[in-house]
């Protein structure tokens, strides 16, 4: 079977035809623990600490612009008109989607104010780039100097601060695809099995950055909504592939039921695991890639086995760190034929324009 000319969307199509050999590896388990709702914050934004888009705008104008056309920030407003937002919320026993914590997680940005959590935007720049309050004058501020007379020395030491106050800056590959797949596949086996949310989205971490959230207006100068260069692409796609196996792992681990969540995240981790081995081959100089598939195959796709797959997860995650410290895509040129191109973009990037 060849997998590289398959869209990620066809594959899935393709695994959902293996559901019944899926099914029969999982139902092997059967013993159905508590599950709660209070799982992980799908995003690790810490309310207390945002400060809101608008904060950001003051300075990126342009940047806000072009996330002011993204599905991110429409939702604030149209998801909760939805009705499929309201047969959901029905089965779930939500009455207020924007004051229940299991929606607020994912499709808003959260303040806390006046002691209350009020949901004040979509998902915003803090949602991708971390609560600001602790970092926002660190970044931004020339290490007390200006941008011509600070030395490059103060400029690491100056982000370096920054990504430690829990900035997340577009170079840490890891992070940022971590925080995407945070929401983008769901953590709550109830949402899914019990509310009929979807289990996820059909996720590429090129396709799904370079389209209509794409907006490198900022080190342009406002000149150009600039692409993300080859090597980069390279790095985007392979770390989204482990993200990708590595949440699925994490998901089958937690879930407690032979029901749609589990067999969507098993097949999720299938196609994750079978897009790698292609990568490996493709990039045999890169041997930490067939590293994560063989980790991928060390726990069985089944219920109850949380350890084991937790452990394959985290073998996946600090190969995936190492991965970024080591690579910067310039020797992955094999790779390219295996990432989607520009005609498979989510949405359309906006051009860069003259706003000051
Ligand atoms: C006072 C103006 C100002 C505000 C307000 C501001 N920024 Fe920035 N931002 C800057 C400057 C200046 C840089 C460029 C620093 C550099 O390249 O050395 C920057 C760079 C960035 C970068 C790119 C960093 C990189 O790795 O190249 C990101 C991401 C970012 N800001 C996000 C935000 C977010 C999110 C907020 C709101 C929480 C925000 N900024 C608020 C001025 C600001
Ligand atoms: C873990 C994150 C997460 C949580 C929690 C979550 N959502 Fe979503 N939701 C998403 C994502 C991601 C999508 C987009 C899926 C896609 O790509 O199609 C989505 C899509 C939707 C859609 C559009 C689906 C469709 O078929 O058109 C609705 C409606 C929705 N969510 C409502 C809700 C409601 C109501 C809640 C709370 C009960 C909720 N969501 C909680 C992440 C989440
Ligand atoms: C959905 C997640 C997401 C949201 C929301 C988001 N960003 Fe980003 N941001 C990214 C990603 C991803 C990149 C790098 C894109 C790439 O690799 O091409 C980036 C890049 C940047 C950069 C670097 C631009 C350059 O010229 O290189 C800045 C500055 C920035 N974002 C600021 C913001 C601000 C301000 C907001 C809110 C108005 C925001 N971001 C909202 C994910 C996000
Ligand atoms: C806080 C949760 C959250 C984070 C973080 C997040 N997203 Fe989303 N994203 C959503 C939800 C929810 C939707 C669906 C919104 C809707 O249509 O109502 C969505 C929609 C999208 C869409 C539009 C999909 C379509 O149907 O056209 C793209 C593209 C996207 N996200 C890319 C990204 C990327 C890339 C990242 C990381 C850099 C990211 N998202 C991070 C929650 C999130």
């Amino acid at each position: 079977m060849s997998i590289p000319g398959r869209s990620t969307h066809e594959l899935r199509r393709f695994a959902s035809a293996r559901w019944i050999a899926l099914g029969s590896i999982l139902g092997l388990g059967g013993l159905v623990t508590a599950f709660s709702l209070t799982a992980s914050g799908a995003s690790g934004t810490d309310p207390s600490r945002v400060l809101g888009p608008n904060a950001c705008a003051e300075c990126h104008k342009q940047e806000a612009e072009a996330w002011k056309a993204t599905h991110h920030f429409k939702t604030f407003r149209e998801m909760p008109r939805r009705p499929k937002a309201n047969e959901i919320a029905e089965k779930m026993g939500v009455s207020r989607i924007r004051s229940e914590g299991v929606c607020l997680t994912c499709h808003y940005t959260v303040q806390d104010k006046d002691n209350q959590k009020q949901p004040i935007a979509g998902i915003s720049c803090e949602s991708c780039h971390g609560a600001g309050e602790s970092w926002i004058k660190i970044h931004s501020g020339y290490s007390g100097k200006t941008e011509k007379s600070e030395t490059k020395a103060e400029k690491d030491a100056r982000f370096k601060l920054a990504a430690s106050k829990g900035m997340i800056r577009p170079s840490s590959i890891y992070h940022l695809a971590k925080n995407c797949y945070g929401c983008h596949v769901v953590p709550q086996e109830d949402l899914v099995n019990k509310g009929g949310h979807p289990a996820g989205s059909d996720f590429e971490l090129v396709s799904w950055t370079q389209g209509e959230v794409r907006h490198n207006t900022w080190h342009s100068k406002g000149k150009q909504n600039v692409p993300a260069s080859a090597p980069r692409r390279r790095m985007l796609y392979l770390v989204g592939l482990g993200v990708e196996l590595e949440t699925g792992l994490r998901a089958i681990g937690r879930a407690t039921a032979r029901k749609l969540y589990a067999f969507e995240m098993a097949s999720r981790v299938d196609i994750a695991r079978r897009q790698l081995a292609v990568a490996a081959k493709a990039a045999p100089n890169v041997p930490e890639i067939g590293k994560l598939v063989e980790f991928a195959h060390s726990a069985g796709l089944r219920l109850n086995n949380e350890a084991s797959l937790t452990a394959a997860a985290d073998g996946v995650a600090k190969l995936l760190v190492s991965i970024t410290e080591k690579y910067d895509g310039a020797t992955m040129a094999g790779l390219d034929a295996l990432i989607p191109g520009p005609d498979k973009t989510k949405g359309k990037a906006r051009e860069a324009s003259a706003v000051d």
